[in-house]
């Protein structure tokens, strides 16, 4: 081998690396940015897939070109490099895979990318880590839970995860700080399979310019610095709708049993999701969710429709399925499917309007909803983010277009 330089771990890397050598299953690094996280779990992989040859190894976030500038050519290729030489491992482009010189395999791709989505779903793994979970859905980190069945004679399969936090609401939270299940809010069946570490740019201050922490991190607006320099799971700064408070949130039995009228908003996509509302008087209800990943639109209906959720309005018909305008042919394949109206400055501002108002609530069954609403954001320049909305779309569906459509009055 080439000249190699040693991984060496600050102190609370090492502490995530004996972390990794419990007995958990699913272990979630969080906290700052620059923290060391990515690098500690890349390492891990790195580890992994050279102790147990033959094993495959995937390494995924949202968009697959983020994974490759940030954890492919920041972290991966360098330390591979490092650790065992460039002679020793094969980076193929096309498939974005490197083979190491013992068989291993490491992956990488984007869960948010269509073409990517099948490809590195149609494989079985040792190791998935889930990159900057906070713009994962629930849904796609679930569906790929089914790939971790590689076997390989000794080597326990795990998954790893890291983020800067989310909003207290995040799918994340629920399970790895609360310890509940997402879906219900159940305590988890078998919490000590969970475990997750604070990791903030202080713990790695070696590594990081000198002013970094100083002139950069505690510069930035209070609510960034809580999630960037502390670790701090809170609202994202920005946030749209930040008025919603925890108040909103009504528990099953709180939520009235008839309403005026019923209708929904469905989304498409890789995440494809509908959102279910209520109307009593000027009180809007979100009253359901359900999303799925990477589900023919078909499917998709079907399964709400096992669900019960096409049952007929107070008027003794079906309530409409308002669908994202984009969704062209897909419209059909709903039950009750009719264009949203898509006018997205205006769907904000009425809902906005209604949470000042006091007439917005949402049924603490909503998790989709409810896991987006404190992150859903605009950037400095005002731009909506596209990441992590597809609840936040189907909402606005379901409760604009019926106002637009005359149906509600302002
Ligand atoms: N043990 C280490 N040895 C050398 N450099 C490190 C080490 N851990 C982290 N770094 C460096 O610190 C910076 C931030 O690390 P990174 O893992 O990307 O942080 P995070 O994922 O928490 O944002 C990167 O430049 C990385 O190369
Ligand atoms: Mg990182």
């Amino acid at each position: 081998m080439g000249t190699t330089t040693l991984f060496k771990p600050t102190k609370i890397q090492r502490q995530a690396l004996s972390l990794l050598k419990g007995g958990t299953k699913h272990i979630l690094l969080f906290g700052g940015s620059r923290s060391g996280k990515t690098t500690v779990l890349v390492m891990a992989l790195i580890y992994r897939a050279l102790r147990f040859a033959g094993s495959r190894h995937l390494i995924c976030r949202l968009r697959a070109k983020d994974a490759r500038s940030s954890v492919l050519r920041e972290t991966l290729l360098p330390w591979l490099t490092n650790t065992i030489g460039n002679q020793n491992y094969t980076y193929l482009v096309h498939e974005n895979m490197i083979t190491l010189f013992n068989g291993s395999e490491i992956w990488i791709g984007g869960l948010g990318d269509r073409e990517q989505a099948d490809k590195i779903l149609g494989h079985e793994y040792n190791t998935i880590y889930f990159n900057e979970i906070s713009q994962l859905s629930y849904a796609a980190v679930t569906t790929a839970y089914s790939r971790l069945a590689m076997r390989v004679p000794g080597c326990r399969n795990l998954f790893l995860y890291d983020c800067n936090p989310g909003s207290p609401l995040h799918w994340a939270y629920k399970i790895f700080i609360r310890k509940k299940t997402f879906l219900t809010g159940e305590p988890l069946e078998k919490p000590e399979l969970y475990a997750s570490m604070i990791l903030n740019p202080e713990d790695n201050k070696e590594h990081l310019p000198e002013d970094y922490i100083s002139d950069i991190l505690d510069a930035l607006p209070e609510k960034q610095r809580a999630r960037f320099r502390d670790g701090a799971w809170v609202k994202a700064e920005g946030v749209i709708y930040e008025k919603f408070d925890e108040t909103m949130i009504l528990k099953p039995g709180e939520l009235p049993e008839t309403f005026d009228r019923l209708s929904a908003g469905q989304d498409f996509g890789l995440n494809i999701t509908n959102v279910k509302i209520g109307r009593l008087g000027e009180i809007i209800y979100v009253i359901a969710d359900y999303g799925a990943y990477n589900m023919t639109t078909q499917s998709f209906n079907d399964e709400l429709t096992a669900r019960g959720w096409f049952g007929l309005g107070p008027d003794g018909l079906g309530f409409p399925v308002y669908c994202d305008p984009a969704g062209g042919e897909r419209i059909q394949e709903i039950t009750g499917g009719i264009k949203a109206n898509n006018s997205v400055e205006s769907g904000i501002d009425y809902i906005n309007a209604k949470i000042e108002r006091g007439q917005f609530f949402v049924s603490a069954k909503c998790t989709g909803v409810l896991s987006e609403i404190w992150d859903y954001c605009r950037d400095e320049a005002g731009e909506i983010v596209k990441v992590n909305d597809h609840f936040m779309d189907a909402l606005r569906y379901a409760v604009f277009s019926d106002v637009q459509q005359g149906v509600v009055v302002l």
